[in-house]
């Protein structure tokens, strides 16, 4: 690394784009099986969805120069109030968030495990109703943006338009390729429109065709990825292996950092919030992978979705960089 010491000379807003969910997490011994009653240990609700948690992780992070924006869309509900309420209180503006009457607010149902594996069901509600209106005040927002922040919550048609408009004013996008989609269900040339790809060990497999079992493997997937796909960086999260990156100038496997893992959900949402944010402050591509991965190792280490994000101070001490 040439300079480690945190940049912060953009005042640049970071703009994310994508689903907000109220997570109903449960915690449990283990799933119940098909016709069985089981008993679980806790039930606690936090602010979620991957872009609302990814905007959360980056409101936690930013300098106070920055802004992190959401666009997003909610129901006339209890859920979407105390989101609106939450994430605002967690610096997020929200003033890109549409109240739809007509729908409720999008739902996951989060099941953590005794060794912290999260098993996620959602139902999306107005997320899914994202579209023009989304994409049009994403691209309106496009000149004050240092990044975009995309997943795969919300129709592909409405972050593809924002994507488009971004490659076309020179705004970097980080695309989250989760939840996994089949090949049909991807819009013709969306992942050529990201450039940077955070997709885990598991969408890595899926984008690549291919199984990875270790650092080599995780090369090649990141290799086929870009070479098939088209996207400049591929940067694969391997939870407590760590992360493989390829790009034209940074490529290679980068350690975890070593923590007790609580529940894992979310730490992917951590990784890409900081990662964005901390290009969007002008750190290089290897200091914002490291302010990336000490937030989702903090995250790990707490329990929640919006709530495990970790604080701008926590990371910075994490990864060593000042
Ligand atoms: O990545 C975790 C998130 O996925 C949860 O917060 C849940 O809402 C789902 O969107």
């Amino acid at each position: 690394m040439t300079d480690n010491s945190i940049q912060t000379n953009n005042p640049k807003s970071t703009l994310l784009l994508g689903a907000i969910n109220m997570d109903l997490i449960v915690e449990t011994e283990r799933l119940a099986r098909a016709g069985e009653t089981f008993v679980c240990d806790r039930l606690y609700t936090s602010g979620g969805g991957k872009a609302g948690n990814q905007a959360v992780a980056a409101a936690r992070f930013a300098d106070s120069i920055n802004d992190v924006k959401m666009i997003g869309r909610v129901g006339d509900d209890a859920f979407g109030r105390e989101l609106q309420t939450f994430m605002s209180d967690q610096g997020v503006n929200m003033n890109g968030v549409t109240t739809d009457p007509d729908i409720e607010t999008g739902v996951a149902i989060i099941f953590i495990d005794p060794t912290g594996e999260n098993f996620v069901h959602a139902i999306y509600g107005g997320n899914g109703r994202c579209g023009e209106v989304e994409a049009t005040r994403a691209i309106d927002e496009l000149t004050n943006a240092g990044v975009l922040l995309v997943q795969q919550e919300i129709p592909l048609s409405c972050s593809l338009d924002a994507m488009r408009a971004a490659k076309r004013n020179g705004v970097p996008v980080v695309l989250d390729p989760a939840p996994a989609k089949s090949p049909e269900e991807v819009p013709d040339g969306f992942y050529q429109h990201a450039d940077i790809l955070t997709p885990n060990t598991w969408e890595a497999e899926a984008l690549a065709g291919m199984p990875i079992d270790d650092v080599p493997s995780a090369e090649q997937a990141a290799n086929r990825i870009r070479d098939r796909l088209g996207c400049q960086c591929v940067i694969i999260t391997m939870a407590g292996d760590g992360v493989f990156v390829a790009s034209e100038d940074l490529r290679g496997h980068i350690p975890p950092f070593e923590v007790d893992a609580i529940a894992t959900v979310a730490a992917g949402d951590a990784f890409a919030g900081v990662l964005g944010q901390a290009l969007t402050e002008g750190n290089d591509l290897e200091n914002a992978i490291r302010l990336a991965m000490a937030a989702g190792a903090l995250c790990v280490s707490k329990p929640g979705t919006q709530s495990a994000m970790p604080y701008r101070n926590e990371v910075l001490e994490m990864a060593g960089i000042q």
